[in-house]
């Protein structure tokens, strides 16, 4: 959950080489799903209750993955929280938790449910990849038993885990995931103890599995399982609160999935009233299928093809140098004053756009921003700003962000730039946007009026410059290059004080 304001074998590869030769993509699916939640989440409640609560969300999930599997779906990605809801205490939601073993232990749930005591949710998933032949990836709560043997055990006398669980499409269970990055508010779950790097292959290429915080917080698991595991595709389980201007969820999840290079098959929960909305199925070179959508109550079920070793495509995108232009120009001379605002907690450098077309440069710290853009016409009441930030957020995670954008302020009061703002009428007709970055680890994000996102309209070079290919289509409301520079964290809360 992340709610912001208040989310090698060499025998195997050989197989798999021989068993994709046939195969160079895949059908991918994501399911938004309108989570029941349970009324009172602070109250203690029985097993029984807790499985009637459970077993209306699977109901629900199942209509999904079955449709997924008739429209040809090889793989569907559930979102997180997605059987059981959020907001516990430790102790009320331990009646929603199973022992999830160790997938060495070479189980299928569905052919010998009783194994590893009562474990119907996990029953009923394996059940469901197995009778609709997909691959399912959830998520639920792990339970393991301590004692006083482990000086880290909790007082109650066991962990509980966020854990994502993934089903082959026998039914047979192949990976789980215990969540590394918890949100704030995830007080009810243990920190994994390390960072898991849990990946593993099929016959549509390799896959990773993360979920949520992980792909904001700390670099591992989830830089590691691209640049060194190589997975293909992550899997991505994710309860995500949009949060204007930089970390709506799809604005973010696109970016990421570009900025690493990889498909993403990025599953949220569907809460409008909570401003929890946005999964997609995003490849390398922009998204091929995402949903927003704050105005109903359903759920929605995506599909799309992937290619299955996106590296190998010749649509690859070659890498980036992110600072090569911004490095080697002269900064634009100042037409406007300088002043601060905050985006989410952080003060960044900002200057207004004043005029109708210009090139600017703003800076903060190490960081200098470089944006030379084309408005298709200044309007009286919408005011846009460049904006920098160099330093580490604070606020609900520690992590160290540098950060371009040009953003639509949320009135024509500069004070307001960095404010959440939904719409805008103002269209560009060109942008190119640059920062001196230290990192190499930049997601690239262009959104426009009520968060829709882009494809095609834009592309990166390879000297670091987010620019336009064209005219946009709509009216923007954020350009931004989002980096993380990971050297520069804080150290994971479980080692650092206590
Ligand atoms: C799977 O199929 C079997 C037999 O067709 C059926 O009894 C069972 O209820 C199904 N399970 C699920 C989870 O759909
Ligand atoms: C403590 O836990 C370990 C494994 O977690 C187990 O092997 C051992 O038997 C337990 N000891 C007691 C006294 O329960
Ligand atoms: C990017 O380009 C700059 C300037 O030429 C160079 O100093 C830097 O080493 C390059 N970075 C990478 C990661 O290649
Ligand atoms: C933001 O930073 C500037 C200096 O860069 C400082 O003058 C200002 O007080 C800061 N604002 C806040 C709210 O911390
Ligand atoms: C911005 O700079 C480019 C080249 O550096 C120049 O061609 C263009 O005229 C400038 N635009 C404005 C509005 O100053
Ligand atoms: C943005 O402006 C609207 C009115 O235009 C206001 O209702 C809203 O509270 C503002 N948002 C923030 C975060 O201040
Ligand atoms: C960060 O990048 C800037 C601009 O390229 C450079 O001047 C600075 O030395 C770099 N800082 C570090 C710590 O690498």
């Amino acid at each position: 959950m992340v709610a912001f304001q208040l989310a090698a074998c060499t025998l195997l590869l050989t197989g798999n080489i021989l068993q994709t030769s046939a195969l160079d993509t895949y059908i991918a699916a994501v399911y938004e799903h309108a989570v029941i939640l349970s009324g009172a989440t602070t109250a203690l409640v029985s097993r029984e209750d807790a499985l009637k609560l459970m077993n209306k969300n699977l109901d629900i999930l199942e209509g999904a993955i079955k449709t997924a599997a008739e429209q040809g779906a090889h793989i569907i990605v559930t979102p997180e929280d997605g059987v059981f809801g959020w907001v516990f205490t430790r102790d009320s939601i331990y009646s929603y938790l199973e022992n999830i073993p160790d997938p060495q232990v070479n189980w299928n749930p569905c052919i010998e449910p009783g194994r590893f005591g009562s474990a119907q949710v996990q029953e009923r998933l394996s059940c469901m990849a197995r009778n609709y032949s997909i691959y399912v990836v959830a998520n639920m709560g792990d339970k393991k038993p301590c004692n006083s043997s482990d000086p880290q055990c909790p007082s109650d006398g066991r962990y509980q885990y966020n854990t994502n669980v993934v089903y082959d499409s026998e039914g047979k269970f192949v990976a789980r995931y215990h969540k590394y990055n918890l949100f704030a508010s995830e007080i009810y779950y243990n920190y994994a103890k390390d960072p898991q790097f849990v990946n593993f292959n099929t016959p549509f290429g390799k896959f990773g599995v993360f979920t949520c915080a992980d792909m904001l917080n700390f670099r591992e698991p989830a830089v590691s399982l691209v640049e060194k595991f190589k997975v293909d595709t992550v899997l991505f389980p994710t309860a995500w609160m949009n949060t204007l201007p930089l970390l709506s969820a799809v604005q973010y999840y696109s970016a990421w999935a570009m900025g690493m290079r990889i498909n993403l098959l990025a599953a949220n929960i569907h809460k409008p009233m909570f401003d929890i909305t946005g999964s997609g199925i995003f490849a390398p070179d922009g998204p091929k299928a995402y949903h927003f959508d704050m105005e109903t109550k359903h759920g929605k079920l995506l599909l799309a093809d992937l290619d299955v070793h996106p590296r190998l495509s010749p649509t690859y995108p070659p890498p980036v140098n992110w600072s090569l232009y911004a490095s080697s120009i002269k900064h634009f001379s100042p037409r406007s004053q300088v002043f601060n605002a905050n985006i989410y907690f952080d003060n960044f450098t900002f200057t207004e756009l004043s005029q109708e077309a210009g090139n600017y440069t703003v800076c903060h710290k190490g960081l200098c921003c470089h944006l030379s853009y084309k408005m298709t016409e200044k309007l009286e009441d919408e005011i846009y700003a460049l904006g920098a930030f160099d330093g580490l957020h604070i606020i609900e995670g520690e992590y160290y962000l540098q950060i371009c954008t040009l953003l639509k302020c949320n009135s024509t009061d500069v004070k307001s730039c960095g404010q959440r703002v939904d719409t805008a009428q103002t269209s560009f007709d060109s942008f190119s946007l640059s920062g001196t970055f230290n990192t190499s680890y930049v997601f690239p994000e262009v959104l426009l009026t009520e968060t829709q996102l882009a494809p095609g309209e834009f592309q990166v070079l390879t000297d670091g410059r987010l620019i336009s290919k064209r005219k946009l289509s709509k009216p923007v409301l954020c350009v931004a290059l989002f980096g993380r520079w990971y050297q520069k964290d804080s150290p994971h809360p479980l080692y650092s004080s206590s």
